[in-house]
């Protein structure tokens, strides 16, 4: 377990950082008013919908909802976990991050040395793979070879390929200077080790890819054999640096290349990633030999609005795709596409590009068959649904499925065609238009709301936690406003705003951007972040009256409901003298207000 990064640590440093700055290093702002505003980097638009407040330090997109502070925006747009994100803003400030004591540390120092050493080796290898590329006495068979795959200088240059000489000991040799680095190169797997005790270089007459991180680490290498016959490529096997389910070939060359990476491809092969950035398609990654895993999914959604999966048109091809698809299911949320390209048969991306050029194969990939269709094309193959037999094997087939599906509206999309294909959709409509009427408050008690309340279409408990997060400072500024009077009201999400009230009352210097991370590990945090979502229906200069408005009317609710408990008590049984006087000041607090 790793020592907690202390709270403190991660409020000062929020106090510290600009999340304009963060952004601004990232996506250029334009000033727009009283915030800042760009084309949104997590989706495709062309009129900008992306704002960030330098107030609330905070951004937001209209588009679609991305929000978050400087730490979220890390996270989003530099693919980090939350542990990278804030161990990157401390080096920008100079800081060390400091851990909570008592646990281990998350990575002894021994143990972070290692890894740094591991890969600055790898990024040596690589290198030298390049250098024998060029100048090792045998490498003109696979200078040869990528010349005659249509391979230019310069996208040999940009992919960094090397040539492992056809040796047993070109790296050994030349890394394998002691005892502890022979060790090492055996860890990386860069050389092997038999059973008597010999060791030899892994990698031998072959073209070599390193294989970045999404940091852009050299983690691994493929290696392609320059005549074809036997297994074509030899991975790198997983390393303590190296995990091939989390790592996409091109990715970070990809982010790279593309300040806003609105679509990515993902394609089978090395040479497709190559080949394709050698026509101006810079957006294109491979999975490494394995199938495309839920991680690479989460990866790609996390950066990117429209995923194309690209396969051969053939049996094998379609069953990969299958595979990515329900891969992708569990990651796919609202707002981003997912598509499918098939090539014709024996064609594959490299291959295709090269025959029909940059336009015509970014126009395949634009017009990627949907999500949807594949889906149902797929599963109608197996199960005729001419029978009321053929139409329960669909369901079946077909509802685990759309139940893993991570996006609200996407989900409802797949079961609206489930619906049309097994009849159901007068059923499936009815069901919606009762959920919907379910959904509209009928509120019949309250017909009059106070004014400011009135216009928004929030409940006052959640109009309250949202202003609060906006602008802590309420808090303090309002000390009629005290939410805990109705700690026994049962209402839903009091906690929450208990909760939110304390940290704001404690902390009135706190920006919207600080609270939301004190609050991201609370059981409620989302929904915190979908009320900052709502739009914002109250102006600065009305928040006060709003929120004191708000907290008037959650008092009256609370009187009236209490009024009815006792007078309908005293119905049955006699009031107690103190419910007596209770039931007394509430009618006169009532009649009051
Ligand atoms: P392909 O055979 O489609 O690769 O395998 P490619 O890139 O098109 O190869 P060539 O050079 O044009 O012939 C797709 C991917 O599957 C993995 C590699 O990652 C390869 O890029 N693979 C394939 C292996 O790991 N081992 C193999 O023997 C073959
Ligand atoms: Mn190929």
């Amino acid at each position: 377990m790793a020592g907690k990064i202390p709270r403190d640590f991660i409020d000062d440093l929020l106090a510290r950082t600009d999340v304009v700055d963060v952004v601004d290093s990232r996506v250029k702002l334009k000033k727009a008013g009283k915030n800042y505003q760009a084309c949104c980097p997590f989706h495709n638009e062309k009129t900008p919908s992306f704002t960030v407040s330098q107030d609330k330090q905070f951004y937001h997109c209209f588009g679609c909802g991305a929000h978050g502070n400087a730490i979220s925006f890390m996270m989003e747009f530099d693919r980090l976990e939350f542990v990278e994100a804030i161990e990157e803003l401390a080096r920008f400030h100079g800081l060390e991050v400091p851990r909570e004591k008592g646990m281990r540390p998350a990575m002894s120092e021994e143990k972070k040395q290692q890894l740094e050493d591991d890969y600055s080796l790898m990024e040596r290898v690589a290198r030298f793979f390049q250098h024998q590329l060029r100048n090792h006495p045998h490498s003109q068979q696979a200078i040869d070879y990528l010349k005659q795959r249509g391979l230019s200088g310069d996208v040999v240059k940009r992919w960094e390929i090397g040539y492992a000489p056809d040796e047993w000991d070109a790296v050994l040799k030349t890394f394998g200077t002691d005892h502890d680095r022979i060790r090492q190169l055996i860890d990386l797997k860069l050389v092997n080790k038999n059973e008597q005790g010999k060791t030899y270089d892994f990698f031998r007459n072959r073209i070599m890819f390193p294989i970045r991180d999404r940091r852009g680490r050299v983690v691994g290498f493929g290696g392609r054999v320059l005549e074809d016959g036997g297994p074509k490529y030899l991975n790198s096997p997983e390393t303590r640096i190296f995990h091939k389910g989390q790592e996409l070939f091109g990715y970070y060359q990809a982010r790279q290349a593309n300040r806003q990476l609105n679509q990515v491809i993902i394609v089978e092969g090395y040479m497709d990633v190559v080949a394709l950035s050698q026509f101006d398609i810079n957006n294109a990654t491979a999975a490494l030999g394995t199938a495309t895993t839920p991680e690479h999914m989460q990866l790609l959604t996390r950066g990117t609005s429209h995923i194309v999966c690209c396969y051969d048109g053939d049996r094998a091809g379609r069953e990969a795709a299958w595979r990515a698809l329900e891969n992708a299911l569990p990651a796919l949320k609202d707002g981003v596409q997912l598509g499918f390209l098939f090539l014709p048969d024996g064609e594959d991306p490299d291959t295709m590009v090269r025959a029909v050029g940059t336009e015509a194969f970014t126009a395949l990939t634009d017009q990627a068959m949907p999500l949807s269709r594949f889906f149902f094309d797929n599963l109608l193959k197996k199960h005729q649904v001419g029978t009321p037999e053929g139409k329960l094997a669909l369901k079946n087939a077909a509802q685990p499925l759309i139940d893993q599906v991570l996006g609200d509206e996407q989900r409802a999309l797949l079961q609206e065609e489930l619906a049309k294909h097994v009849g159901e959709y007068d059923r499936f409509r009815l069901q919606q238009d009762i959920a919907k009427a379910n959904h509209n408050p009928r509120n019949s008690r309250n017909t009059q709301p106070r004014h400011a309340v009135q216009r928004s279409r929030l409940s006052p408990l959640r109009m309250m936690i949202k202003l609060l997060v906006e602008s802590p400072v309420l808090a303090s500024q309002c000390e009629e406003v005290s939410p805990t009077l109705l700690q026994s009201s049962g209402m839903a999400g009091m906690d929450l705003l208990i909760d939110v009230h304390q940290y704001c009352q404690q902390h009135p210097q706190a920006t919207t951007a600080q609270v939301i991370e004190n609050f991201r590990d609370h059981p409620h945090s989302s929904h915190i972040t979908k009320l900052l979502l709502q739009e914002n229906l109250v102006s600065d200069e009305d928040a006060r009256q709003v929120y004191s408005d708000s907290f008037a009317k959650l008092l009256d609710w609370h009187f009236d409901s209490r009024i009815e408990t006792l007078i309908s008590r005293s119905r049955v049984q006699p009031l107690s003298q103190a419910e007596k006087q209770e039931l007394n000041l509430l009618m006169k607090e009532r009649q009051r207000s």
